[in-house]
């Protein structure tokens, strides 16, 4: 069976973005791949965080995943830090990484400029961390957001140097994105993300969903009830596409376009339908979050098997390298 793998980093409550661009897409692909699915916590140390939430953070992340619809008979879900090699790989691929190449990634300039105080080393080669968690378990896709894609091309480069180096050994994989490539946050121009905090949690209650859309930008254009308005630049019509039935979502924007309805009435229906598509996962949310020792022991099998995968591909990594005696 294909391979895929890919990770969340447990910096605060998962979300909507999380969600359709990533998790979503991951379980529809368990049909087709066998799942290698983590969570990042090496990654979230590059930007400041309080120590006390991590643990909760992560075991929250294993509860989301799980009630997302990750079934550990189909993939193996483990913490980065479990997996000791993903580290002493990253060292490895340092020595084959340009520093040119680095300073191009969009995510690290963004980073920089968010946290200017703390613009540390692993900030600057966190592209090189995820290349070896990639390429470690030789996936043959990796389905993420669109934010990702740049430094799923480096994965490839980082492979190719690799290969030209020390001989054909890793497997370039293939980036798979979501149709819902790039959700955008409540503020309705960057993406949503939980460092921004223009996110709707997953696990967010009902009437919070309601009253976080209430409080979203629309059509800047559209300032009274009376002004028409325009759904192609809406956001909450570009989410009313993935939640509403279309011939709803149709007669919302023909309405919008007449000022027929008010952006109230347009987010009140898109809230019902959100809430009805989210309250199974929520419901399940709550149910695993009840079964910490089962939430634990998946982590620990994944780590397990994680572990046997990852240490194989590193031995087989260093032999290449000359890295490994013969009385080792
Ligand atoms: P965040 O940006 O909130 O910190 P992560 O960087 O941990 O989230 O992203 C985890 C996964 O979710 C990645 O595959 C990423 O591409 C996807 N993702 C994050 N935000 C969005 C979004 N707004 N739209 C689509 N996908 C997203
Ligand atoms: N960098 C990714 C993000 O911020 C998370 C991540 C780390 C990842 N390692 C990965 C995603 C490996 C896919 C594969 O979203």
């Amino acid at each position: 069976m294909k391979t895929m793998l890919s990770g969340i980093q447990p910096t605060g409550d998962l979300h909507l973005g999380n969600y359709l661009g990533a998790i979503k897409n991951w379980v529809r692909l368990l049909d087709e791949y066998y799942g290698y699915f983590f969570i990042v916590d090496y990654h979230a140390i590059t930007i400041p965080y309080d120590v006390a939430s991590m643990q909760p953070r992560i075991l929250d992340a294993a509860v989301e995943y799980l009630a997302s619809g990750l079934d550990p008979s189909k993939c193996i879900i483990y913490v980065q830090s479990h997996v000791p090699a993903h580290t002493e790989l990253t060292w490895i691929l340092n020595s084959v990484t340009p520093i040119m190449e680095l300073e191009r990634m969009t995510q690290y300039k963004d980073k920089a400029e968010q946290h200017k105080e703390n613009i540390n080393a692993g900030l600057f080669t966190y592209p090189t961390l995820m290349a070896a968690d990639i390429l470690l378990y030789h996936p043959d896709a990796v389905p993420v957001g669109e934010d990702q894609v740049q430094h799923l091309e480096l994965t490839r480069v980082l492979a190719r140097k690799f290969n030209a180096r020390y001989g054909e050994y890793f497997k370039e994989p293939k980036t798979l994105m979501s149709e819902a490539k790039r959700i955008l946050g409540l503020d309705g121009k960057r993406k949503m993300s939980k460092s921004l905090n223009n996110h709707i949690p997953l696990k967010a209650t009902a009437e919070q969903t309601e009253k976080l859309l209430l409080g979203a930008v629309t059509d800047p254009d559209r300032k009274r009830r009376s002004d028409p308005g325009n759904p192609d630049v809406c956001n909450i019509y570009s989410l009313h596409k993935l939640f509403t039935p279309a011939a709803e979502y149709e007669e919302c924007a023909k309405q919008c376009r007449c000022a027929g309805i008010g952006c109230v009435d347009c987010k009140k229906i898109l809230a019902k339908h959100m809430n009805a598509a989210l309250t199974p996962v929520r419901e399940r949310i709550t149910a695993y979050a009840a079964k910490k020792d089962f939430v634990i022991d998946v982590l620990r099998d994944g780590a397990k098997k994680a572990n046997e995968v990852a240490n194989k591909t590193l031995r087989e990594v260093k032999s290449l390298m000359g890295l490994i005696a013969d009385w080792q």
